[in-house]
């Protein structure tokens, strides 16, 4: 990839006090990476890198380059102590800083990486993947998986910066830009507004500017950050129940047109809304309906260990006062709901 001149492009800020950053979105913003390496103060640097060699500029110091093990099944904490040796061995400082050029599974387990290494050294990130530059490179969190669960040991690691270079994109296989478009559409039905028709790069900036004041407003997850989990409770259950045949952008689509029928169900929107929300999925090409074989009483069960769920079965669901969580959803409105849901075709292995 040869290196262009960064031109216009988005800027959004995440505002945190004493720990905001900016994030950069537009085609040749990852050669930015000298300029924002050079604000960290480090005199090296790491690079932590899930793709071939030529995708990262050179960071204007001394650096290393490690390459990265992507896909979820390394997202562990023995790679993470690996990482941690490989800077350890280079010499890398406290002062110093880490980079990761990848997708999703890169930021979570870099970053978290970063959050250990000497308590903690800055952090740059360049997502390559379209849902890690529109969801998981931002917002500071990070975790690995164990055995027992995905994401069960993490910790709140705010980026220095982050480069989404949409050049990046291009190589994306389509199952790839699918799995961020369902992080997107999402984005429609809690603030980010009708973002249908926008060129890429603006869409993701929407999709960033959101998650950032969500950020800002409950960085530890306390209680606004649960927006972002429109569609989410009935997506994590499919994910499971199709053993992740389901990719996660795919679920979280099928669960937010769910999310809109349910809502309907109880009165808290009309049925104008309820068909925006199909509309909105079908239009990014998203899955809208159920896999074929998903049993109501399983796809219950797996919601009641929805994370969210403290008590009974928990929901972010749109109302007159948009969207919004709600606690000990009627069972029978979901089980109704759930089973009138139509079924598609198998998802692609
Ligand atoms: N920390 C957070 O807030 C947060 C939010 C959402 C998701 N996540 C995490 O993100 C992970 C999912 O992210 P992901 O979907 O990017 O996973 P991933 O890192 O496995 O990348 C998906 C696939 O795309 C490939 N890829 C990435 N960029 C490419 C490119 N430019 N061209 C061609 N192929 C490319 C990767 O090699 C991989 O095969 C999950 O582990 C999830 O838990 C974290
Ligand atoms: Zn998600």
């Amino acid at each position: 990839m040869t290196a262009v001149p960064v031109v216009a492009h988005r800027r959004i800020e995440v505002p945190l006090a004493g720990r905001g950053y900016t994030v950069h979105i537009g085609p040749g913003v990852r050669n930015l990476l000298p300029e924002v390496v050079a604000a960290t103060g480090a005199r090296r640097v790491a690079v932590v890198t899930a793709r071939p060699a030529g995708w990262t500029p050179d960071p204007g110091v001394p650096f290393l380059t490690v390459p990265a093990r992507d896909g979820e099944r390394d997202k562990t904490l023995a790679w993470v102590e690996e990482l941690c040796s490989r800077f350890a061995s280079f010499g890398l400082s406290r002062s110093d800083a880490v980079v990761s050029v990848g997708g999703g599974t890169t930021t979570d387990s870099v970053g978290l990486a970063a959050s250990l290494y000497h308590r903690g050294v800055p952090v740059i990130h360049l997502p390559t993947s379209l849902l890690a530059q529109v969801d998981a490179s931002v917002g500071g969190k990070t975790a690995v998986n164990l055995p027992q669960g995905k994401n069960l040991v993490g910790a709140y690691w705010q980026p220095r910066a982050v480069l989404c270079d949409t050049d990046y994109l291009e190589t994306l296989p389509p199952r790839e830009r699918i799995n961020g478009l369902g992080e997107i559409a999402r984005c429609h039905f809690i603030g980010a507004g009708d973002l249908r028709g926008l060129p890429l790069h603006e869409q993701i900036a929407a999709s960033v500017a959101l998650k950032a004041s969500v950020v800002a407003s409950d960085e530890r997850d306390a209680g606004p950050r649960h927006l972002l989990n429109y569609g989410h409770t009935l997506g994590h259950a499919l994910e499971r129940a199709t053993e992740f045949a389901l990719r996660h952008g795919e679920a979280v689509a099928v669960g937010t047109v769910f999310a809109g029928r349910l809502a309907g169900a109880l009165g808290r929107i009309g049925a104008d809304r309820v068909a925006e929300h199909e509309e909105v999925v079908a239009g990014y090409g998203l899955p809208t309906a159920l896999p074929p074989g998903m049993g109501t009483a399983e796809l219950i069960a797996l919601m009641r260990l929805d994370k969210k769920a403290t008590s009974g079965l928990t929901f972010v669901l749109d109302g007159p006062r948009g969207a919004e969580l709600v606690r000990d959803v009627p069972e029978r409105a979901v089980a109704a709901t759930l089973d009138a849901m139509p079924t598609g075709p198998a998802p692609h292995a």
